[in-house]
């Protein structure tokens, strides 16, 4: 069940939008900052809040790559799934970070710290491959320097 400061926040942030349904994504995001992930419960109970189905949320919810249905890591790393990073030497990158963190696609590390999960484009094709590790995009990766990276997430 939603707590009453996590109702709140998502009231406050639904203001700034022209519809309740259109902030959806917002009190999606409200949601996962709290709790660290959006879990079928809540999808029931924000629902409503929002003027939409649970079928229609959950569609959303389950859309955005941004918004984990899942328990995660303390640290997120996406990992540009696109045609520029593949051609740029992505395959190596994913062996080494597979290779270090002993995980593959959608896994969490033993000690909670990674969860490895692929998206679409970042927008850094030019600095291709890339990876956006919680809320910092890194470009120009490689199997070399993907180490001295994921040494700064504790
Ligand atoms: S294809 Fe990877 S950043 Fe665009």
């Amino acid at each position: 069940m939603l707590t009453d400061e996590e109702r709140d926040k998502i009231e406050e942030e639904l203001r700034n939008y022209p519809s309740r349904r259109a902030g959806c994504v917002e009190a999606l995001r409200v949601v996962q900052e709290h709790r660290g992930w959006v879990a079928d419960e809540h999808i029931v109970d924000l629902a409503p809040m929002l003027g939409m189905t649970v079928h229609e949320l959950d569609e959303i919810a389950t859309f955005y790559p941004f918004i984990f249905r899942k328990p995660v890591g303390r640290h997120v790393i996406f990992v540009c799934d696109g045609l520029a990073c593949w051609v740029m030497g992505l395959d190596a990158v994913i062996e080494a970070l597979t290779h270090w963190l002993d995980v593959s696609w959608g896994g969490t590390t033993k000690d909670g710290r990674f969860t490895l999960l692929p998206v679409a484009c970042l927008g850094e094709c030019d600095r291709a491959p890339a990876l956006k590790i919680d809320n910092d995009v890194y470009g120009g990766v490689s199997a070399e320097t993907i180490e001295t990276i994921l040494e700064k997430y504790t």
